[in-house]
């Protein structure tokens, strides 16, 4: 059953760089597309072009600095309770990491279980991690694609929410199917977020459940 909620979903993004899928979400929740409030921007880099368009949204942004844990045998943890303080200061029900280059730990994943999504540019569980255009192009995939997942300890490894699927073409660069996934990605992030907006996404072992029934995902624009 969906859930008809009183307030918009109270959403934070943690983004590391150019925040193209920030800009997505932005725009979704803009056209009222998406039922949300982007309550804080979060950047572990000072200069995260990502802090910039959030500013030019009138969105609270936020350089939270990684250095003063720097060289603490619990750096990663330490850093991610400030940012827990900073979700709860802003009453966050939703987090979503996009471009965001820090590997989350338990302290946030378990504040944040099953409320913390992440997009990725590959058909999860193949290539997780780095560089994961490159290695399908490599690998002679045919497919490629995106997948937004609930964010748990391993990375790249969650719930998976949606994914869209892309064709490889024979003469792709890592730049050129990077792109025709990034397209995919920012549509079916929003998507994913309003699926949680409307109470419809249900955890079950290691899936998730859409209630209701999936949206139509893009899935493989025809390349002839
Ligand atoms: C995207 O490809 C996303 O899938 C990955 O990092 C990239 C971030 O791009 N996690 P942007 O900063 O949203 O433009």
């Amino acid at each position: 059953m969906s859930i008809k909620r009183k307030d918009a979903l109270r959403v934070a993004v943690l983004a590391s760089g150019r925040g193209s899928n920030l800009q997505a979400v932005i725009d979704a929740i803009e056209t009222g597309t998406v039922q949300a409030k982007i309550v804080a921007v979060i950047s572990n880099k000072k200069d995260a072009p990502a802090l910039e368009r959030a500013h030019r949204h009138g969105l609270s942004s936020l350089f939270v600095d990684p250095k003063p844990y720097a060289g603490r045998p619990d750096s990663r943890e330490a850093y991610d309770r400030e940012l827990l303080d900073v979700l709860r200061r802003h009453d966050v029900e939703l987090v979503l990491l996009a471009g965001y280059m820090k590997i989350v730990t338990k302290v946030l994943v378990e504040a944040f279980a099953n409320r913390m999504m992440n997009i990725h540019p590959s058909l999860l569980p193949s290539f997780p991690g780095l560089d994961v255009q490159k290695k399908a192009i490599e690998w002679g995939c045919k497919l490629a694609g995106c997948t937004v997942h609930f964010v748990t300890e391993g990375v790249d490894e969650g719930p998976i929410i949606l994914q869209a699927a892309v064709p490889i073409l024979d003469d792709d660069t890592s730049d050129t199917l990077a792109a025709r996934i990034l397209e995919q990605e920012h549509k079916i992030y929003p998507r994913a977020i309003q699926l949680f907006a409307e109470g419809r996404l249900r955890v079950v072992g290691r899936r998730v459940v859409i209630e209701g029934g999936k949206p139509l995902g893009e899935t493989i624009i025809n390349s002839s």
